[in-house]
Parts: structure tokens; C-alpha cells; sequence
């Protein structure tokens, strides 16, 4: 890992793994699923080398795992444009982002990872940069100081954030393409960890794809996170392929439940079903209760957990569902304890 924005090496993206390395799609076709998104982008990659411009900046937004870097890269690699990535936290100062803004070449790539982390002065920075690709730099100090006006090559920059509500209106408004990424269905999901296993060079059968693919949350890295973890396990046991029992077994190990649940997720419905028996309970409260962000729950665990009905978020506060109990085998509460209409 290589904190450095202008070290930055297109094969070393920070906070990846070596796993995510190998198995990221290089091309807009290995990206498996998100069908609007990928078609949608297909076009204005295809219309841009047309007109030999650069691609209009773009947005991606989504839950972390989704694919949002995954694409950011392969949006450079279709171009055939160099690839800078970087984040928001560690873009400290406006010497930073000079310092990346003067290295990109004409059409480059420039990824800003965490992108809703930038902090306000940078973020005013970028501005000019991304409208009319200036860059001012101030020289000196002082009453001799000036302001010196950089051109900059037209470059691209693609922005990744987990909630698009994070991001200050002016910043979102200055990109051309704003694409939000959704949880992947198990089809999607089993072709990922098909494709995984056949770079991996592990067998595995239909079953046992769909039965990884339904616990996978929804996400490839915990697709290929699952896959990886279950070839360990078959390869200890000697056991070949992997087949569903194969899968079943290694899920336990790794107590993801039936629903794809981990223990943090059961964590929060806990809090929500047992705690406080089905009644609202505020986001700061349940972070305190699992030991956790809010940030991060609201951002990973929550998106999830409402779109499989498992909570609800109410003006009051967020809410165990009636899913919720039978998932975690508890009695509903009784009428009146909970909100209205709920149980
Ligand atoms: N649509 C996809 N098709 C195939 N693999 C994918 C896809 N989306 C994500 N992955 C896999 O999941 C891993 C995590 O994706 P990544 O792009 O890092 O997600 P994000 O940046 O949204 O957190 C990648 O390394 C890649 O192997
Ligand atoms: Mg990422």
C-alpha cells in the first residue's frame, strides 16, 4: 500500500488485496451484471473515443464491494488512458492535488476513491479543474505572492462514494455521469464466483456457486472473500470441487448464516429485536451497543439489512422487522410495544 498520491501505481490501488487484484475485471465485458450502468457507460465510452475526447467525469455510487473501482479502472483501461488512483483522506492539502492534477496525461483517469471525504478546500480546488481544467497555484507569500494559472491536459476524473447524499451539491453537479451501483441478484453473483474459480484454478459446481452466491450479502468481494476461504477448506480436506456440502460446511466455519447474515449483522438486529424488543432506536445507539461506527453501519451493514426487510428506518429511529425476529428465532413482541403497523 502506497499512501502517496503521486507514487500512486496503477496496479496498486490503496486498500486493495492481492485478492481483489487478481480477480478485478479488466473490461467493461468481465464485468459481470449491473446491466444499465454497464450499457450506459458503454455508450459514452464508445462516443468519446469517437469524437477522440476525453470521458466526461463520472460518479459511481454504492455500498463498498460493489464494483465501484473495479469500473473506475476499467473505464481507463477501455480508453486506453493512464489510470491515477487515489482517495479523499489522503488528499490533505491543494499541494497534493496539484501535485496529482500536473502529472495526468491528456484523457487520463484520475479516481478519487471516498470521494465525499475530500475536505472543503481541496473540493474548491477541483472545481476549476473539472470546468474549464485550470488549476490555480500560489506562488510566494506575502504581499509579493501571486496567483499563477495552470492548464490542465482534459482529463477525467471519476469519483466513488458510498451514499451520493454525502457529497456537496456543487461537487456532485460537475459530473456528467452519475451512476449508482445495486446489491448483485445470485445469478450475477454465481457467474462472479464461477469466473473467480476459473482464475483461482478450483472446481466448482453449479450448486456449489448458487449456494456461495446466496450468501454473499448481495456483493462480490464477500463473493470472492467466501470463494477463497471455501477453497482453503477444500483443499485441507482434500475433497475436490466445490460442491454444496463443501460450501455448507465452510459457511459454518465462517458463521455466515442461511441469510448471508454475519455476526455483526446479527449483532445489530440483536440490539434492535432483543435490546430494545422492536421498539425505534437512534443510529448512535446502535453503534454504541455493537461497537461500531455509525458511519460504517449506516454506510455497509444497514443498506443491506433494509433491502432484505430485515429493518426498517422510521422519523423515530430504525426498527427490528417482523423478518427480523424470525430470522433471529424470537417471539415478536406483543402489539403496542412497537411501532403501529409494523407488527
Ligand atoms: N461486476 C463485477 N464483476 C466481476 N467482479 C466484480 C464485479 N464487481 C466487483 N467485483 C469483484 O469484487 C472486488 C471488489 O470490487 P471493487 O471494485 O473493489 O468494489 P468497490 O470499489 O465498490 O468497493 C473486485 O476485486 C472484483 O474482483
Ligand atoms: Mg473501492
Amino acid at each position: 500500500m502506497n499512501d502517496d498520491p503521486r507514487l500512486a501505481d496503477p496496479e496498486d490501488i490503496p486498500g486493495e488485496d492481492d485478492l481483489d487484484r487478481s480477480l478485478r475485471p479488466r473490461t467493461l465485458d468481465a464485468f459481470v451484471g449491473q446491466p444499465a450502468v454497464r450499457e450506459k457507460l458503454g455508450i459514452f465510452l464508445q462516443a468519446a473515443r469517437q469524437r477522440g475526447e476525453a470521458l466526461d467525469h463520472v460518479l459511481l455510487a454504492g455500498p463498498p464491494g460493489l464494483g465501484k473501482t473495479s469500473l473506475a479502472a476499467i473505464l481507463a483501461n477501455e480508453m486506453e488512458v493512464g489510470f491515477h488512483p487515489t482517495s479523499g483522506p489522503v488528499l490533505e492539502k491543494k499541494g497534493d492535488l496539484a501535485a496529482v492534477l500536473t502529472q495526468l496525461g491528456d484523457g487520463d483517469v484520475l479516481f478519487i476513491d471516498e470521494i465525499h471525504r475530500l475536505n472543503r478546500s481541496i473540493e474548491e480546488t477541483l472545481y476549476p479543474a473539472m470546468e474549464d481544467f485550470q488549476l490555480d497555484v500560489m506562488l510566494g507569500q506575502g504581499p509579493s505572492a501571486r496567483t499563477l494559472r495552470l492548464a490542465l491536459p482534459h482529463f477525467t476524473l471519476v469519483g466513488a462514494t458510498t451514499r451520493t447524499g454525502l457529497l456537496a451539491g456543487p461537487l456532485r453537479d460537475r459530473f456528467g455521469v452519475v451512476e449508482r451501483l445495486d446489491y448483485y441478484g445470485t445469478d450475477d453473483l454465481s457467474g462472479i464466483i464461477r469466473r473467480s474459480a476459473g482464475l483461482l484454478e478450483v472446481g466448482i459446481t453449479d450448486d456449489g456457486a448458487a449456494m456461495l452466491a446466496a450468501r454473499s450479502r448481495g456483493t462480490p468481494r464477500i463473493a470472492n472473500r467466501l470463494l477463497r476461504r471455501v477453497r482453503d477448506v477444500v483443499q485441507v480436506r482434500g475433497t475436490g470441487a466445490i460442491d454444496a456440502a463443501a460450501a455448507e460446511g465452510a459457511l459454518r466455519l465462517l458463521e455466515v448464516d442461511a441469510a448471508g447474515l454475519d455476526e455483526l449483522d446479527r449483532r445489530i438486529l440483536r440490539v434492535l429485536c432483543e435490546t430494545f424488543e422492536g421498539r425505534p432506536v437512534g443510529l448512535g445507539t446502535i453503534a454504541d451497543a455493537v461497537g461500531e461506527s455509525s458511519d460504517t453501519i449506516e454506510d455497509v451493514y444497514e443498506p443491506y439489512l433494509l433491502q432484505e426487510g430485515l429493518l426498517i428506518r422510521t422519523p423515530r429511529g430504525r426498527q427490528g422487522t417482523p423478518r427480523a425476529f424470525r430470522h433471529l428465532g424470537l417471539p415478536e413482541p406483543r402489539r403496542g410495544d412497537a411501532q403501529p403497523g409494523l407488527f
